[in-house]
């Protein structure tokens, strides 16, 4: 059963402890844009940072790239975007209320008689459907005119495939070689939603591995497996992922086999990441349409060919979602609900917090020794003001794994009590071991 109120229940969270906000909320908001606020910039900065570290870092045959957001317009019509990004769309004439052909509140065929709107109730008044683009569209230069027409992208793998000869020549790579790239991508969706799940405006983590054709469906089982190992080691509840085949009539124009990576959502099961046997459909295009070669010359086996494509493309702000939704929790301490967000101490926003358990007797510049002293190596937050009590919760909330308290034995003996976020258990640590046992805690 879908657990619905868990959604608005985050939101709520994310708001009020500055994870995510609405964009422009004092406007009213602008739909299905969202802003990130101090816990939630961190936040999602780890889950980047722990993507390029397994995606470049950590491997010899993969080169990071970052390329422009505005591109050339007919890299768009070349990709097929231009004549294929496009879902099929009813209007309202009655409410001007736009929605998917195949939204399933709609009752009747829309364009017909019987069809009403799912917004007014309107009967007989929706229109045929049309396809519509999801591209966004901006212009370049001072005039406004079709010439200068410009596409905010709406994937960042193709500023990947138009500079595949330039790492190539520029890199020591041979394919099989990969290119990874975390970047904004912009889709005008027309059913966007459940907070940061679907939204306009989003993040994507993708890498694209060239490979010699016919070894590419090797490829796509390797990076199939390699890949839902990385979401497992988010350390997400064990059934709670799952692959999805897509069948013949899901495959994106440019597919010839893929995968999604899905988690169980409060709304049910959800991609959050796709692996794409994208073939040479893509650099045959750029070739065909930029009349450059994109050839890849095979030394070993003396051969010239289009390297195959195999691409995994995951949302930074749908795998930060995912994190969260699977953190939160909520128990009954001392007659009390107490809210945690059981993140993964290596993701968590904050690693530590800081308190004095006074405002006297020495204890906040012993507590402000401490901060300093920590805040060196990790995201540490100090805070001194009300109960211990519901400070250790406001961590909670937070996520953060530890909270490191300075009281009365600490200005006698220099330890200080280490709370654990989940257990709540505590440990006495003398302050000069602390830095070792937090790293070692974290896995730092
Ligand atoms: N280059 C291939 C590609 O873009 P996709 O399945 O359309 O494939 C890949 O998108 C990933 O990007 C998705 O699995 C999802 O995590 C993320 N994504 C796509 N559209 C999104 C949106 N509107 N809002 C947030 N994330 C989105």
């Amino acid at each position: 059963m879908a657990d619905t109120t868990l959604m608005d229940k985050l939101v709520s969270l994310c708001k009020r402890r500055g994870f995510i906000f609405q964009s422009s909320e004092i406007y009213g908001g602008l739909g299905s844009v969202w802003d990130y606020g101090p816990l939630g910039v961190e936040l999602k900065k780890n889950v980047k940072d722990r993507w390029w570290h397994a995606m470049v870092h950590a491997r010899d045959d993969i080169e990071g790239l970052d390329a422009a957001i505005l591109m050339h317009p007919k890299v768009w019509e070349a990709s097929g975007h231009v004549a294929g990004f496009t879902d099929p769309l009813v209007d309202c004439r009655h409410c001007k209320n736009r929605f998917r052909a195949d939204d399933p509140r709609i009752k009747g065929t829309p364009g017909q008689p019987d069809a009403q709107c799912p917004v007014c109730g309107s009967k007989g008044t929706l229109t045929e459907p049309r396809l519509f683009n999801l591209m966004f569209k901006t212009f370049m230069g001072p005039v406004e005119e079709q010439a200068a027409v410009v596409y905010l992208r709406p994937e960042t793998a193709q500023g990947i495939y138009v500079n595949y000869i330039n790492v190539l020549n520029s890199s020591r790579q041979k394919v099989p070689f990969g290119i990874a790239q975390i970047g904004k991508a912009f889709r005008n969706e027309i059913t966007p939603g459940n907070f940061i799940f679907r939204t306009r405006e989003f993040e994507q983590m993708e890498m694209q591995f060239f490979v010699k054709p016919g070894t590419d469906e090797e490829w796509f089982e390797r990076w199939r497996g390699w890949r839902m190992e990385w979401c497992q080691g988010l350390g997400l509840t064990p059934g709670r992922l799952r692959f999805h085949r897509h069948g013949p009539d899901e495959l994106a124009h440019y597919a010839k086999d893929a995968f999604d990576i899905q988690y169980e959502f409060p709304f049910g099961w959800q991609e959050i990441e796709g692996v794409h046997n994208r073939t040479d459909f893509d650099l045959g295009r750029h070739q065909q349409y930029s009349g450059k070669k994109l050839e890849y010359f095979d030394q070993a086996a003396n051969q010239r060919y289009i390297p195959y494509i195999v691409e995994t493309s995951a949302g930074a702000d749908r795998v930060t979602l995912t994190l969260m939704v699977d953190a939160y929790r909520e128990e009954i301490v001392e007659g009390e609900t107490r809210v945690v967000l059981g993140f993964h101490p290596a993701l968590a926003p904050i690693k530590a917090g800081v308190f004095p358990l006074v405002k006297k007797d020495g204890m906040p510049e012993l507590a402000t020794e401490v901060y300093h002293a920590l805040k060196r190596r990790f995201p540490v937050f100090y805070d001194d003001s009300g109960a211990i009590g519901r400070r250790y919760r406001r961590m909670d909330e937070a996520g953060t794994p530890f909270c490191v308290t300075i009281d009365g034995e600490t200005v006698a003996n220099r330890t200080v009590t280490v709370r654990h976020r989940d257990s709540m258990a505590q440990d006495r640590i003398g302050v000069d071991q602390l830095e070792t046992y937090l790293r070692e805690q974290l896995g730092a």
